[in-house]
């Protein structure tokens, strides 16, 4: 069985689950991070290197703001209560994403959770926070721009040097990508990243998402050929 080297997740359906039981989408959220605590620890355990998590979207800063407040909090919360964790089990932590949008407390959460755990090897933990494909592909494409003007003549550019300039330079492309609750679209996420990514998609809310849904996923990867677009 060949364990993708890069698994990622767009976590969706929080909000539909909460409904179902009666409640406020946070909780839903609450539910849903339970969640991504089972999902990190299996990856790791089978040999995941890298699991990036669709956290926040850019376009997430348009609902309720006692939502985005509560989810803020979340995150915080979970950055500072779940670092122990994360060095017992040397896992490296990442946030990728448009920190212009993020508060001074949570950037300087993100700050030291990334320096203690940046020695960790066994996986990666990539939260993809007030990230968008469309805003990577901009300030890389503003970035490059910007270099080349400083060097005031125009600069070779080539696949692997703009990739240098995403947000998520330096880490190998999704092998495999799922997507939760029966949604089937990629919603502005790693457009760039995802060109010959493996999709897969579940009707299971992520809140009730499990370590056999997870194993479902991986079982499905492995029964696709990955071509690149070549003739086998
Ligand atoms: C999508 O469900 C989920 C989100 C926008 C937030 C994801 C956040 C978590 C799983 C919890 C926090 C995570 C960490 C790592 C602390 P939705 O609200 O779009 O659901 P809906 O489509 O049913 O409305």
């Amino acid at each position: 069985m060949a364990i993708p080297q890069h698994i990622s997740i767009i976590m969706d359906g929080n909000g539909r689950w909460a409904r179902q039981q009666g409640k406020i989408r946070l909780f839903g959220h609450k539910a849903g991070k339970e969640t991504v605590r089972e999902v990190t620890t299996e990856c790791a355990k089978i040999g995941v290197r890298y699991l990036s998590l669709f956290a926040f979207s850019e376009e997430n800063w348009n609902r309720p703001a006692d939502e985005v407040k509560g989810l803020m909090e979340l995150m915080l919360k979970s950055m500072i209560g779940e670092r122990d964790t994360m060095m017992k089990n040397n896992i490296r932590f990442r946030v990728i994403g448009n920190y212009a949008h993020l508060s001074e407390t949570l950037l300087e959460a993100i700050r030291q959770l990334e320096a203690d755990t940046a020695g960790n090897t066994r996986m990666t933990l990539i939260l993809m926070l007030s990230y968008s494909g469309k805003w990577d592909l901009l300030q890389a494409a503003r970035r490059f721009a910007a270099d080349t003007l400083a060097a005031g003549r125009e600069l070779p550019l080539d696949e692997d040097t703009f990739a240098s300039y995403l947000a998520t330079a330096g880490i190998p492309d999704p092998d495999l990508l799922i997507r939760t609750s029966g949604e089937q679209r990629i919603s502005n996420y790693m457009l760039w990243q995802c060109a010959y990514t493996e999709f897969w998609y579940t009707p299971v809310l992520w809140p009730d998402f499990r370590t056999k849904d997870l194993q479902q996923a991986i079982d499905e990867f492995n029964k696709r050929q990955r071509r690149y677009g070549k003739v086998e």
